[in-house]
């Protein structure tokens, strides 16, 4: 005898939801139950939610259909590259009327033209298999960042994401050409063009760039390419103070003739929380410093990259600029010194929950914004301790702050908030950004609506509603939309 049939009154709304999405999309596209948890929580483990269903399309096609099934059963739309995003953007913040659609199943590479120096990949790839497969035809994708073995592109360029080549190459929306977009109607919008020079009225691929999923779903882009920079250069240098960072800076954008790549700053701490992550890492410099550089220049074709490097530093330390330092020697030390600079990020997260930061104030303001943030920060909470570091060549600082152990989660929290607050306040008097690189996302949706113009609240409201006029783009994320204007 068969089962009695469940009335549709009884049938709980979410499974309904998840019938239908599985009666139009198929159940290969459709994860329900313990499978959407890990879609759900954010990289650090800070916060766990939930969705209706995680959808993973193959295609284009298959995204705008999934987004039609959405749009037709009222659903909200959180997109998901690879969950390494820091302010909560691709997790959902309200379970029971939220999907996320993860473009994880669309990894393909469509096209690497060496002639053109510009590739075509879908979203879903990751980015360090991007940058592997563009090596291997001896080209290089500058973009390159600590989660680059789990970020996938199209997170990339929702985020306008940054990292440690900006200072030569530009944020990521420098780097795109194209795009392929799935609007939240469903219809796909081709600018995938791959032209260096397209002047041909307002360029409307910008405003997905940076949009932390609200206005679409990226399913490909196309990048520019260089040459790949056959020649490294790699030093760890100990400074006796950050403003020595400031003005060694200063100077090798002037001496290096424009081939500095990456600039990076860290604390004395840095070392030992890449210890932690990583415990058999060496130290490479002996003796303490106050401020740590990691530097490299790269070039590729007829200049010398390491003879460029050698007179740089002995003429800085001569001078007294840099205390101490040592130039690897091979690609496996250069990738030691960058593994303390990657390694502190997971000593922080291994720490517990703390304030992650991502500020940006002028270049030439960053050594006294972060001097006067750290002292606000003791003075309002002298048992924590601040850990600046980051991307000095773009002014761009994470300032942040880790609580004691032993407290409990509210006390915890309660530093956390105060923390910010401290921060913030200086910020403000420094004119600066709350989101450097990483994007508004959920965290930083408040924080950012406070510091909003009325006339930039307005113009966002205008494109927000002629795109996505039902709201069902990534709700909850960068701006309350609906909010009177
Ligand atoms: P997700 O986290 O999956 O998503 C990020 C946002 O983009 C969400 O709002 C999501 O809804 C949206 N989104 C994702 N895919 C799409 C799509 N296809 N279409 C539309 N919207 C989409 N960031 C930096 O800028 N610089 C750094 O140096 C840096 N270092 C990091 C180091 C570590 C250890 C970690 C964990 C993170 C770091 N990040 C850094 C943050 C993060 O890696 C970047 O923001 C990255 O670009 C996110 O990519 P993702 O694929 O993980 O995106
Ligand atoms: C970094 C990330 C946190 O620079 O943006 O390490
Ligand atoms: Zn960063």
């Amino acid at each position: 005898m068969n089962e009695p049939m469940q009335s549709l009154a009884e049938v709980p709304e979410n499974s309904l939801h998840t019938e239908n999405l599985i009666a139009v999309l198929g159940a290969n596209v459709v994860l329900t139950g313990e499978d959407v948890v890990r879609y759900c929580r954010d990289w650090h483990g800070d916060v766990t939610t939930g969705a209706v269903a995680v959808l993973r399309p193959r295609s284009t096609e298959e995204v705008a259909a999934a987004v039609k099934a959405c749009a037709a059963l009222g659903l909200g739309i959180v997109p998901q590259g690879g969950n390494t995003g820091l302010v909560l953007g691709a997790t959902p913040d309200q379970p029971a009327g939220q999907v996320v659609i993860s473009l994880e199943r669309m990894t393909a590479i469509r096209r690497i033209d060496s002639d053109d120096f510009s590739a075509v990949v879908e979203a879903g790839c990751i980015l360090s298999e991007f940058k592997d497969a563009v090596a291997e035809k001896g080209m290089f994708f500058p973009l390159a960042l600590g989660a680059q073995g789990s970020c996938r592109m199209g997170g990339n360029v929702s985020t306008n994401a940054g990292g440690i080549n900006v200072l030569r190459y530009g944020m990521t929306r420098e780097l795109v050409l194209g795009l392929e977009v799935v609007l939240p109607d469903g219809t796909v919008f081709d600018c995938l063009s791959t032209l260096r020079k397209d002047n041909r009225g307002i360029d409307l691929k910008q405003l997905f760039i940076g949009a932390e999923g609200t206005l679409g779903i990226i399913t490909a882009i196309s990048v520019k390419l260089t040459p790949e920079p056959d020649q490294v250069a790699t030093a760890l240098l100990g400074l006796n103070a950050l403003d020595d960072a400031i003005k060694l800076f200063r100077r090798a954008r002037r001496d290096c003739c424009d081939l500095m790549s990456a600039f990076e700053f860290m604390p004395p701490l840095a070392f030992v929380l890449a210890q932690e992550a990583i415990p058999d890492l060496a130290m490479p410099i002996s003796g303490e410093y106050e401020a740590y550089v990691l530097m490299e220049i790269s070039g590729s074709g007829l200049v010398d990259i390491s003879d460029l490097m050698e007179r740089f530093l002995e003429g800085v330390m001569e001078e007294g600029l840099v205390a101490d330092g040592v130039i690897a020697s091979s690609s496996t030390q250069a990738r030691n010194l960058w593994l303390f600079r990657e390694g502190m990020n997971e000593g922080q997260a291994k720490r517990g929950p703390h304030l992650r930061t991502d500020i940006s104030v002028p270049l030439s303001k960053l050594a006294d914004f972060v001097r006067d943030a750290e002292a606000a920060v003791a003075e309002a909470l002298p048992d924590c301790v601040c850990v600046s570091y980051g991307h000095v060549g773009d002014g761009n600082v994470h300032l942040n702050v880790l609580p004691p152990s032993g407290l409990s989660p509210d006390e915890v929290a309660q530093r956390i908030y105060k923390a910010k607050v401290a921060i913030n306040g200086v910020l403000d008097a420094y004119q600066g950004s709350i989101s450097a690189e990483h994007g508004i996302g959920r965290l930083k949706l408040a924080d950012h609506e406070a510091r909003m113009p009325k006339v930039k609240r307005k113009l966002l409201t205008a494109v927000k509603t002629a795109i996505d006029p039902a709201s069902l783009m990534n709700p909850g994320c960068q701006l309350n939309f609906d909010k009177n204007s």
